[in-house]
């Protein structure tokens, strides 16, 4: 008794007589396909849009931590965790300026590149070598682009500077022993 299941299905999707009235026939079989395959069609059009995070929220979310947790490591010379952790943010830069390439009137994806690149290489070769005065250094200059880009941005209220402390309570920044 599979058909009049089926039928009843059928029915009760597509709610016309002329499609499911070909269940009486051997082409029962393409019906139940084709009904099936349209009970299964995407969502209706006005379903909500996938969620966008803001330029802001990202920079909370992504950026802001991964900055504070790059000064950590290498406060604790954890060289390990802090090329990781530079990678990281590299890419938290990346995947911000790809969602927002352009932000009101600023060019975020052409600035973020501009202006992180080089501060970036120096932190890398800084890490690379062990030398933490160089990696002050440089993790200054960094913050110091964090700044430039938001006074560009037209948001100079948001001031970024080297943290003093640790946020994250529960991870340890210290090298561990490999
Ligand atoms: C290429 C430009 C650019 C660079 C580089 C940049 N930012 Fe931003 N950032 C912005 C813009 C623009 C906003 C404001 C977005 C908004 O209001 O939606 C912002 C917002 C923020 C906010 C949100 C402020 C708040 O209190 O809600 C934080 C935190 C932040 N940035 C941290 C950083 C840090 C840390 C760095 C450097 C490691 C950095 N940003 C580098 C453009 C940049």
């Amino acid at each position: 008794m599979a058909f009049p299941f089926v039928k009843d299905f059928c029915m009760a999707v597509m709610t016309g007589k002329t499609i499911c009235a070909a269940f009486a026939s051997v082409a029962a079989l393409f019906a139940v396909a084709t009904c099936l395959a349209r009970a299964q069609a995407p969502a209706p059009a006005d379903a909500s849009p996938p969620y966008r995070p803001g330029l802001g929220d990202l920079m909370t979310m992504t950026v802001q931590p991964r900055h504070i947790k790059l000064a950590l490591a290498g406060r604790q010379k954890n060289w390990t965790y802090a090329a990781y952790e530079l990678h990281e943010l590299q890419e938290a830069f990346d995947r911000a300026a790809k969602a927002w390439p352009q932000w009101q009137s600023v060019p975020i994806a052409d600035l973020m590149t501009a202006a992180t690149k080089e501060p970036i290489a120096s932190l890398a070769r800084a890490i690379k070598d062990g030398a933490s005065d160089r990696f002050a250094t440089a993790y200054e200059h960094l913050t110091d682009t964090c700044n430039a880009c938001h006074q560009a941005a037209n948001r100079p209220m948001i001031v970024i500077r080297v943290p003093d402390a640790s946020s994250f309570p529960d991870q340890d920044f210290e090298p561990q022993q490999q």
